[in-house]
């Protein structure tokens, strides 16, 4: 498998697409991209500096400050897994926080910072190789990708999924209350006026209600193989 491609991964809110496309990039020695992890560093930045609290979202503010917010990625020998930076600062763990999952929606309708992130995005996949899940991935950022997958799976099996990894974690939370957010969160996805979520029409449906990380992994490589063979 010499040919390198671009693999846009597309989808509903925790269908398991990061751990997905994080195995494909292991698999095929390829970068993965969590275009999710950007938002939510641009999300902090603005946090930190006061643009966005629970009171107020200074627009005017976060437009006059984005050229100054640099994101990328640090690819972490030791845990084999890539860190967000946000101005140099690895951001990796606070970016998942509650605070930052509670303002990152609102940051990612802001139509200069989509702009922005999608010229980051596309820059970083320039020499092709590349695994990135996301949104709009297969539609906006990566239109001509070799390989675009858009997953799903039932809101119960998401919502359960989410559940036991809160669980695991320590934290204390009511399954009804999941369930509600990943419903609040697909219309969202799917309804906001940029970029919303949309399956592109050359993407490849994945439920994986049933099915297993393995049972994917073995679907996923015979396609990558034939895409990878038919150029
Ligand atoms: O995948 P996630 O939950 O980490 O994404 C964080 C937020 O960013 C979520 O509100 C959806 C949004 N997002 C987006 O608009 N476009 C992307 N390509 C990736 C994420």
């Amino acid at each position: 498998m010499n040919k390198k491609i671009i693999i846009a991964i597309d989808g509903y809110s925790s269908c398991g697409k990061s751990t997905f496309a994080k195995s494909i990039a292991r698999e095929l020695k390829y970068i993965y991209i969590d275009s999710g992890a950007m938002y939510r560093a641009v999300t902090l930045c603005c946090m930190r500096n006061g643009y966005i609290d629970h009171n107020q979202f200074d627009l005017n503010a976060i437009l006059n400050n984005l050229g100054r917010m640099q994101v990328w990625f640090n690819f972490n020998n030791d845990t084999q897994v890539n860190e967000t930076i946000l101005n140099s600062e690895n951001v990796e763990n606070e970016i998942r926080g509650i605070e930052v999952s509670a303002h990152v929606s609102k940051v990612s309708q802001i139509h200069e910072v989509r702009e922005r992130m999608v010229e980051l995005q596309r820059q970083m996949g320039a020499n092709k190789g590349i695994v990135m899940d996301g949104r709009d991935i297969g539609t906006v950022v990566f239109p001509e990708a070799e390989l675009k997958i858009f997953m799903t799976a039932s809101v119960d099996i998401r919502a359960q999924r989410r559940y036991d990894e809160l669980i695991a974690k320590g934290d204390k939370v009511v399954f009804g209350e999941i369930k509600r957010n990943i419903i609040a969160r697909d219309i969202a996805d799917e309804n906001r006026d940029i970029s919303p979520l949309r399956r592109a029409e050359d993407a490849i449906v994945l439920d994986n209600s049933r099915m297993s990380v393995k049972d994917q992994m073995i679907w996923v490589m015979d396609l990558i193989e034939k895409r990878i063979n038919a150029g």
